[in-house]
């Protein structure tokens, strides 16, 4: 089993993150600030059986401590005691680490800031001191191996360039591997002071929005722009070295120092309630397109080494779904794969392979074919759930459930839409989503003003059958648009016929269903096709702004009762609001 997370100074990331700062001052680079996301993920015979993140059992978003729940629930998925299973955790902050970490800070910094640096690291060992104490046979990976494993093994090529792109590891910020039938091997890695994770956290905060959780809408609002107007500040932060090598060192200035450098040059930062203005969406396209030039340079140095002509990417960076259609649109690789859990739950399921794979080297790889990997609840479960808010909502359990789905979902009706197992991962991919018609683009303003409940700037995403895939959007490879990581182009003559999901930008973070992967979902799709003769569906998360995927039928009932939802399609029931509690739609 592989574990992520560590308890900091609040299970609220944000809140850990706003007191920490307070504790080290000094520090413009804090590895005390990951922790959170906190998940269990178990594998047997290299295969995954079960992953989930704590703060969908818990209800914290982003939980910072140790995934207890998930652990359990990993444990029973096996049929195991905890302590029967060989446990690996996704970081190991050994002394090495230190080391380098210092060492690669130290040309930057003072005699005190290194100081600083080798305390805060101490802080973070004595966190995870938590896990030995609790499991002595716990074994620890190094956090980029453990990203590296869970896209490599999780990809089917038989040899790949691997890169790992996040905030940080133990003193690594961005690591190349190359994959092969031998396992991992290194083949660079670029300090903390290179990290593009934190870059983009950092102009994230710079513009108002809250880092760890707001990037993706950084990543919307940069479609806006187009001049690249800011180039020369990004150029100058960014400092190009050989073999493709970069290297920011204003990250480790101290945070208070580096805003007011990057005011000099951006303006004024912008606070969270102030407008967006014209200045905020430039600022955000040349962040972005200074991360996919920073990428591609990399990329194509290691890839006319290697020739390796597939990718694997992980680590939070590769969730930027922008970057990815660059690299893919890019013709450098004919295939690529990003682990769909690219953030750190996916690097608790890296920490099971690499353990796994170290003891079993000649073991058969699977491909990963699906994120289905949460729990699961019976229609018994669903009904009784449904009854103990009867006094909220009345249901049916049409024959044809599937076309009487579609058919409102074609009306102009919005659903919440709950089956199966969970989702592993940050995307809603046809178990938790929320759906809607694509063909209308006032259908975009209502599910966010009514349920997400989020800035309108943010594009959602298509679902699309496998069949139809290719008529809508521009696709290299059907096969590796399944998870909704990759934005790719819609086609010019087909966009005014799915408004709602096409970005301004022309592109689409489209979700590819193959019928052998969610068949009742892709039959969704193929009826609401009938409907309309467009089999593409508006799929949202099912969840509200600030909170967790639902999990259970229970989350779903209450989601469905707080927000403007219209229906709940949940395992076969079709679920209204009835009662006193009616909700203005
Ligand atoms: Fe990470």
């Amino acid at each position: 089993m592989g574990l992520s997370g560590f308890g900091g100074l609040d299970p609220n990331p944000f809140k850990h993150i706003r007191r920490y700062a307070a504790h080290h001052p000094e520090i413009g680079i804090a590895l005390g600030d990951i922790g959170h996301d906190a998940t269990a993920a178990v594998i047997r015979d290299g295969q995954i059986v079960f992953a989930i993140e704590e703060e969908r059992l818990n209800r914290s978003k982003h939980y910072m401590g140790v995934p207890e729940r998930a652990a359990i629930a990993c444990a029973s998925a096996v049929g195991e005691a905890l302590d029967a299973i060989h446990l690996s955790y996704y970081l190991h902050p050994s002394l090495e680490h230190r080391k380098r970490r210092v060492e690669t800070c130290a040309p930057f910094l003072n005699g005190a800031g290194v100081e600083a640096i080798e305390r805060e690291f101490n802080h973070v060992q004595h966190w995870v001191s938590q896990y030995q104490q609790r499991w002595p046979r716990l074994r620890y990976v190094d956090h980029h191996l453990a990203h590296s494993a869970s896209a490599f093994y999780c990809s089917g090529f038989e040899r790949a360039l691997i890169v790992v792109i996040d905030g940080q590891g133990e003193s690594s910020s961005t690591t190349v591997m190359l994959g092969d039938a031998e396992g991992l091997h290194p083949v660079v890695q670029l300090p903390v002071t290179s990290s593009l994770g934190i870059l983009y956290a950092a102009i994230t905060a710079f513009l108002g929005f809250e880092p760890i959780e707001d990037e993706y809408k950084i990543m919307g609002l940069a479609a806006y722009g187009d001049g690249d107007e800011f180039r020369s500040f990004f150029e100058e932060i960014i400092h190009y070295e050989d073999k493709g090598a970069f290297y920011i060192p204003s990250l480790l200035d101290k945070p208070i120092e580096r805003m007011m450098k990057w005011e000099s040059r951006l303006g004024v930062p912008r606070t969270p309630s102030e407008p967006i203005e014209d200045r905020h969406i430039a600022i955000a396209d040349s962040l972005q397109k200074a991360v996919e030039r920073t990428m591609m340079r990399l990329l194509e140095y290691h890839e006319s080494r290697l020739k390796t002509r597939h990718l694997c990417l992980a680590g939070g960076v590769a969730l930027n779904c922008s970057m990815n259609g660059v690299i893919d649109r890019s013709g450098l690789f004919e295939r690529m794969f990003v682990q769909p859990a690219a953030g750190d739950p996916g690097a608790a399921l890296g920490a099971a392979f690499v353990s796994y794979y170290a003891e079993h080297p000649n073991a058969p790889r699977y491909p990963m074919e699906h994120v289905y990997w949460g729990p699961e609840y019976s229609d018994v479960e669903v009904l009784r759930a449904l009854e103990a808010y009867r006094s909220e909502i009345c249901w049916t359990r049409p024959v044809d459930y599937i076309g009487e789905v579609a058919r409102l979902l074609a009306q102009g009706k919005v659903l919440g839409w709950f089956q199966g197992r969970m989702e592993f991962g940050p995307r809603a991919l046809g178990n938790r989503s929320i759906l809607a018609d694509p063909r209308r683009a006032e259908m975009k303003d209502r599910v966010n003003q009514m349920v997400k409940k989020r800035e309108e700037f943010r594009p959602f995403a298509p679902s699309v059958t496998y069949e139809a895939a290719e008529n809508y959007f521009d696709l290299r490879a059907r096969n590796q648009y399944e998870y909704m990581t990759i934005a790719v182009r819609a086609k010019p003559e087909r966009r005014q016929e799915i408004p709602a999901v096409v970005h301004v930008n022309g592109t689409a973070r489209v979700h590819v269903v193959r019928r052998e992967v969610n068949p009742r979902y892709w039959e969704l799709l193929v009826r609401f096709g009938q409907e309309t003769g467009v089999p593409v569906l508006l799929n949202t998360s099912f969840n509200i702004k600030g909170e967790p995927i639902v999990c259970t039928p229970e989350d779903a009932i209450r989601c469905f009762i707080g927000t403007g939802i219209d229906y709940l399609a949940i395992q076969g029931y079709l679920v209204e609001k009835c009662g006193n509690n009616v909700r203005p739609q």
